[in-house]
């Protein structure tokens, strides 16, 4: 099982495969087990890929129906890294149906740089961030971003049947595996921890996992889509800690969704705001550190942004 993930996750084609699984799972009347075994396979490497961020496992690379640029086939999907960028868009467009979800984005994003995006819900946050990841191809526009990066999302979609330990290596192979997710884990503070099931891990516990998982694939650019939307508020304020400090060490380049504004301002160099379609407001984080809520500069711009998200700042007028 563990050599025909690797094999899928590199390279064949996933979608064709999950075809086999109706076609001959449902019409033929006696089945070859390996072919279904394989076909299963299959299409669970394709629902890990989505899951680690390695939905092009063979070149990462966005392309776009303008570049048409196919993933890992050339240098052309990818932004130019001796420049310092991770993340370049030009004139970005989806939609579903007669939907529009994004229009006329243009978003770059530097090496290093860690990015805020706020918007109200069904904004197309999510969106951009999966078309950012390479899950979304039905887009129009130049996309480019890092070839190796990775994606958390809000739950953390670890395999059950998988120990912490294989959570985070998931779909990496080579000697020094075992050694790297160890360290990975280590980092977010779960060592000892290797042989836990998810089933045992706290929400908190969890999404340290899902972090260590994007951490150890050494990422130049993190997506993530609200990852501490569903935990408590202390277990938030650790995890915000966390980040920072995974941040200051690896300095990926970070595109954080979120809708909380005062989250967007404690941990951003840039916060952006999505409003139908677009980006409406781009601002740097310019408050001093430690960055307390009390400072002027931090209610200044809370006030800001929560007046572009429409919602009053409640906090300012009492
Ligand atoms: N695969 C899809 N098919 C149709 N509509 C979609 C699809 N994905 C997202 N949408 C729509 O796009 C809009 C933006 O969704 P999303 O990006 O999830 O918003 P956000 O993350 O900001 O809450 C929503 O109206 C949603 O229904
Ligand atoms: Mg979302």
């Amino acid at each position: 099982m563990a050599t025909q993930l690797h094999r899928h996750l590199n390279g064949s084609a996933p979608a064709a495969a999950t075809t086999a699984v109706d076609t001959a799972a449902v019409h033929a009347a006696t089945v070859d087990a390996a072919t279904v075994d394989a076909a299963v396979d299959a299409a669970l490497a394709a629902t890990v890929a989505e899951t680690i961020g390695a939905g092009f496992p063979d070149g990462l690379a966005t392309g776009s129906a303008r570049t048409a640029a196919r993933p890992g086939s050339s240098a052309a999907g990818e932004p130019d890294e001796a420049s310092g960028v991770a993340v370049r868009v030009r004139g970005l467009r989806r939609a579903f149906g007669d939907h529009v979800v994004l229009d006329g984005i243009d978003l770059t994003i530097a090496a290093g740089e860690f990015v805020a995006l706020l918007g109200r819900s069904g904004s197309g946050k999510s969106t951009l961030l999966r078309i950012l990841g390479g899950f979304d191809t039905g887009v129009e526009g130049d996309v480019l971003a890092a070839t190796r990066r990775s994606i958390v999302f809000q739950e953390a979609r670890l395999l059950p049947w998988t120990r912490a330990l294989g959570n985070v290596t998931l779909g990496l192979s080579g000697k020094e595996v075992a050694a790297r997710g160890r360290a990975a884990l280590a980092e977010v503070g779960l060592a000892g921890r290797e042989r836990a099931w998810p089933v045992t891990l706290s929400g908190g516990e969890a999404q340290r996992v899902a972090l260590a998982r994007a951490l150890v694939r050494e990422p130049d650019l993190v997506l993530l889509d609200e990852p501490f939307g569903a935990l408590d508020a202390l277990t938030r304020i650790r995890m915000h800690a966390l980040l920072r400090e995974l941040c200051r060490r690896h300095r990926p380049a970070v595109l954080f969704v979120t809708h909380d504004v005062d989250e967007a301002v404690l941990l951003a160099d840039r916060v952006l705001v999505l409003t139908d379609g677009a980006l409406s407001l781009d601002l740097p984080v310019d408050v001093p550190s430690p960055r307390r809520r009390s400072n002027p500069a931090f209610a200044a711009l809370r006030a800001r942004l929560l007046a572009e998200l429409g919602v009053d700042d409640l906090e300012g007028t009492h």
